[in-house]
């Protein structure tokens, strides 16, 4: 039995990797599978909210009742967000956008040269999602991750305060069973006064649904 506590509110939730080509062949990307939002947005429609899935490539099968809406950039995926950003009450940031993509996108196939050992591509810097948000309503939530390998802790504070965030779920992606592409995680929950809780490792159905529930009672705080 699940309740039905998220009903009438409009939750948008990203998932996945972006991917940034270099060329019409080759594309830069990451190890996100889409397993964290993907397990999100299956909670928070059970619970009777109207979901937005922005969700970049991945081999999942989206939740019954999601509005799946595929992106393939970090551009693209924040131009799908700033189209519906207005009209929604929580924004969840679960994806792995890329931070850099190459300068240039060769309209052919960059060839092999036989007289060159290296080849040297030129990064700049994309736009930083959930900061792009960072002016929302008093009532809007946002709700971010933090993908971590050292420093957890500091991080995550800075990307609250920087991001404007409510809370941030922490997972240190180095450690077996947590992170990238694994059905569980073991994730910190770190709030806007900086008090961290640690969880054990847990499937991401359920750090999905510790996620929604603190998500609850801010809504309620809030309103
Ligand atoms: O997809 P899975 O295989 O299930 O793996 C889950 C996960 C490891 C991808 C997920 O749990 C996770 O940690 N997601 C955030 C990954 C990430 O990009 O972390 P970050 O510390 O680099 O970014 C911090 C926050 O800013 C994140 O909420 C991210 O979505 C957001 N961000 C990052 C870069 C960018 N250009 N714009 C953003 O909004």
């Amino acid at each position: 039995f699940i309740e039905k506590d998220l009903v009438g509110k409009k939750i948008v939730i990203t998932a996945g990797p972006t991917i940034e080509p270099l060329d019409p062949v080759r594309y830069m990307t990451n190890h996100s599978s889409g397993k964290m939002g993907y397990n999100i947005a299956k909670e928070a429609v059970e619970r009777g909210a109207e979901v937005i899935l922005v969700s970049g490539p991945t081999s999942l099968v989206p939740p019954k009742g999601v509005n799946l809406i595929n992106i393939k950039t970090t551009e693209d995926m924040l131009n799908a967000i700033d189209a519906r950003f207005d009209t929604c009450n929580v924004l969840i940031k679960a994806a792995a956008p890329a931070d850099y993509r190459p300068e240039t996108v060769s309209e052919e196939k960059i060839k092999k040269k036989d007289n060159d050992n290296e080849l040297i591509i030129k990064y700049i810097k994309n736009p930083d999602i959930v900061a792009h948000f960072g002016n929302k309503k008093e009532d809007q939530i946002i709700v971010g991750f933090a993908a971590e390998t050292n420093n957890i802790y500091e991080h995550a504070v800075e990307k609250i305060k920087k991001k404007n965030l409510d809370f941030i779920v922490a997972n240190d992606v180095t450690k077996e069973g947590a992170g990238f592409n694994v059905d569980t995680n073991i994730v910190s929950i770190i709030d806007k006064e900086g008090i961290k809780t640690d969880y054990p490792i847990m499937d991401k159905r359920q750090v999905a649904k510790l996620i929604l529930d603190k998500v609850k009672s801010i809504l309620e705080y809030k309103s």
